[in-house]
C-alpha cells in the first residue's frame, strides 16, 4: 500500500480533482477536502493504490509540466536545430518538439523529403509556432542561404530519427538536400539518434559508417532493442522521448557550464555493481546474492544515451557491458579505492551490494590467524567482525562530491523507513528501495519492483518491470534531478 504523504501531488498525478472524483465516483468537493487536509480516508486508500499502479508514474504530462515549471522560472534558452529524416519513428519526435517548445528552447526544424511522407511541415509549425524548413532551393531572398544560416549559431544539431540513409550521407559528405547540406556546413555539435530495422542497423555498411562518425566526434544516442514497427524484433528502436529530451537538456546545460568553467561536457556516470567478496582465508570468502544485473542495466542504458560510463563491478557471472571504463574488483576495500580513483564524475550510483563486514579468524586464545594460511577443520577458531568502509558515505561527504549521489537499499522489512533513514544519514540525493520478499525475489532475476525516494521524501513506486525498464525509470528521474541541480548554477 502507498504511503500517501503528499495528497495534492497524488491527485495531480492522477489527473486532478475532476478526474479523481470521476474515477472514484465521489463528489469533487470531497477530493478538494482531501487535498486541503492532506489526508485520505482509509477506505479509499486501496482504490487509489490500484489507480496509481495502473498508471505509469512517470507520464509525459507529469514530466513535461514539472520541467516546464522549472524552466519557465529559470528562463532557459538553448538554440537547437532538429533534423527529422524519413523513418517510421518520425511521429514520436513530434512529442520531443513539443517538449522543447514548451520548455522555452529556441528551436528550428528541418524535414527531409522522406520525413514528409510520415509527418507534415504543417504539424511541425503548429507545434513550434515557427516555419518548418524543407527546401534547399528557395526563390525567397531571406531563405536562399538556409543551408548556411540554419547551420550556424546552434548549441546543438540533433538528427532524430536518423535513418540509415542519412547516416550514410553524413559519413560520406553527400549534400543533396537541405538537411545534409546543413550538416556539411555546420560548426555546431551534432548528435544523432539512429532508428531503423534491426537488419539495417546490424548491416556492416551502417556499422562502419557509425564507427567513422564516432571518430569524427559526432555523438550517438543508441537505439533500444525490442519489437519494431515492421514486426521484427531486435535493435533499432528510437529511445524513449523523455530520455532524449532529458539527455539533450543535460547535454546543453553541461555545455553551458563548459563555457563558464572549461570542463568536459559529456555527462560522466560512475556506477558500482555486483557483490563484494571478503576473504576468510586464501580459499574461502563471505559474499551475498547480488548478481550485478541492475547495475549493469543502468550502465548499458546510460551508455545508450551517450554518457561516459565507468562501471566498477564486484565478481559476477554476467557479460561485461561495453562501457567506457570497466573495472573489476573483489573486496569492499578494492571497490572503495577504485571509486576514489574515479570520483571525478557528475553522477555516482551505488548499486553494488557491498558486504558490511569481513570475518577475521582468531584462535580461542584471541590470537589472529595468519591470513595466508588455509583454516583447518579440526582447529578451534572463532570470527571477529570487522566493519567494511562505507563507500557511498565516503563519496557523498567527499570534497569532490559528484552533483548527484544515488544509493540502493534492499530490506526485508520496514522498507520505506529504513531506506529513508539511509538516504538522510548518508546525505544522498535519491535512494532506490527494494523489498526482498518471496514475491520480489530480485537477486539474479530479470525483473524488479522498486520505490524511488528523493530528498524531499517523495516516493514513487514502480510496477514489476524488467531490470532494463527499471534502469530507464531511474535514469529519467536521475537526469531530471541533475538538470534541476544544474539549472540552479548555470541558467
Ligand atoms: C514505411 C517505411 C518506413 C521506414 N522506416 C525507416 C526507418 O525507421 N529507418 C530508416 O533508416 N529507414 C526507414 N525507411 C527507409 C527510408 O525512408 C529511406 O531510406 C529514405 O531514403 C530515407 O531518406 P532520408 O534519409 O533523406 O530521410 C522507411 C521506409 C518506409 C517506406
Amino acid at each position: 500500500m502507498n504511503n500517501f504523504t503528499n495528497v495534492p501531488e497524488l491527485i495531480f498525478k492522477l489527473g486532478g480533482t475532476g478526474s479523481v472524483s470521476k474515477l472514484l465516483k465521489t463528489n469533487p468537493s470531497t477530493i478538494s477536502n482531501w487535498k486541503k487536509n492532506n489526508k485520505i480516508p482509509k477506505s479509499y486508500m486501496n482504490k487509489l493504490d490500484i489507480l496509481l499502479k495502473k498508471k505509469n508514474l512517470l507520464t509525459y504530462t507529469e514530466y513535461e509540466s514539472n520541467t516546464r515549471i522549472t524552466s519557465l522560472k529559470k528562463k532557459s534558452k538553448f538554440s537547437i536545430l532538429v533534423i527529422i529524416s524519413g523513418g517510421v519513428s518520425c511521429y514520436k519526435v513530434l512529442e520531443l518538439l513539443r517538449l522543447y517548445h514548451n520548455n522555452n528552447f529556441d528551436i528550428d526544424v528541418v524535414l527531409t523529403e522522406s520525413a514528409q511522407k510520415f509527418i507534415t511541415p504543417l504539424v511541425v509549425t503548429s507545434l513550434i509556432n515557427k516555419k518548418c524548413y524543407t527546401e534547399l532551393f528557395s526563390s525567397e531572398e531571406e531563405e536562399n542561404m538556409n543551408h548556411i544560416n540554419l547551420a550556424r549559431n546552434k548549441d546543438l544539431i540533433l538528427v532524430a530519427p536518423c535513418t540509415a540513409n542519412f547516416v550514410a550521407k553524413i559519413t560520406h559528405g553527400i549534400a543533396d538536400d537541405l538537411a545534409s547540406n546543413i550538416i556539411l556546413a555546420s560548426d555546431s555539435k551534432i548528435l544523432i539518434a539512429p532508428s531503423m530495422n534491426p537488419y539495417m542497423w546490424e548491416n556492416k555498411a551502417t556499422q562502419d559508417n557509425l564507427k567513422i562518425l564516432r571518430q569524427r566526434d559526432i555523438d550517438l544516442i543508441n537505439p533500444n532493442s525490442g519489437l519494431m514497427a515492421c514486426g521484427e524484433v531486435g535493435k533499432g528502436r528510437l529511445p524513449d522521448i523523455n530520455e532524449i529530451f532529458s539527455f539533450t537538456r543535460n547535454y546543453l546545460l553541461k555545455k553551458k557550464e563548459k563555457r563558464h568553467t572549461g570542463f568536459e561536457s559529456k555527462l560522466k556516470i560512475l556506477i558500482t555493481a555486483g557483490p563484494t567478496q571478503e576473504k576468510i582465508d586464501p580459499i574461502r570468502y563471505v559474499s551475498n546474492n547480488s548478481s550485478g544485473k541492475q547495475g549493469y542495466a543502468l550502465a548499458e542504458e546510460f551508455l545508450k544515451l551517450g554518457a561516459h560510463v565507468t562501471l566498477i563491478s564486484g565478481p559476477t557471472n554476467i557479460n561485461k557491458p561495453n562501457v567506457n571504463k570497466f573495472i573489476e574488483v573483489v573486496s569492499a576495500e578494492e571497490m572503495l579505492s577504485q571509486v576514489e580513483n574515479n570520483i571525478d564524475c557528475d553522477i555516482f550510483i551505488s548499486s553494488a551490494a557491498v558486504c558490511d563486514w569481513k570475518l577475521i579468524p582468531y584462535t580461542l586464545k584471541n590470537k589472529k590467524l595468519p591470513k595466508n594460511d588455509k583454516l583447518k577443520k579440526n582447529k578451534d577458531i572463532f570470527f571477529k567482525l570487522e566493519t567494511n568502509p562505507d563507500i557511498i558515505k565516503f563519496v557523498s561527504q567527499n570534497k569532490k562530491r559528484p552533483t548527484l549521489v544515488i544509493g540502493f537499499a534492499a530490506e526485508t522489512k520496514n522498507l520505506i523507513p529504513n531506506a529513508t533513514k539511509k538516504l538522510e544519514e548518508k546525505q544522498l540525493d535519491m535512494i532506490i528501495a527494494n523489498l526482498i520478499e518471496k514475491e520480489n525475489a530480485i537477486f539474479g532475476k530479470e525483473y524488479n519492483k522498486i520505490f524511488i525516494i528523493d530528498k524531499q521524501c517523495k516516493i514513487q513506486k514502480s510496477e514489476k518491470l524488467t531490470k532494463h525498464e527499471i534502469a530507464n525509470l531511474i535514469i529519467s528521474k536521475t537526469l531530471k534531478l541533475h538538470e534541476e541541480k544544474y539549472a540552479k548554477n548555470y541558467n
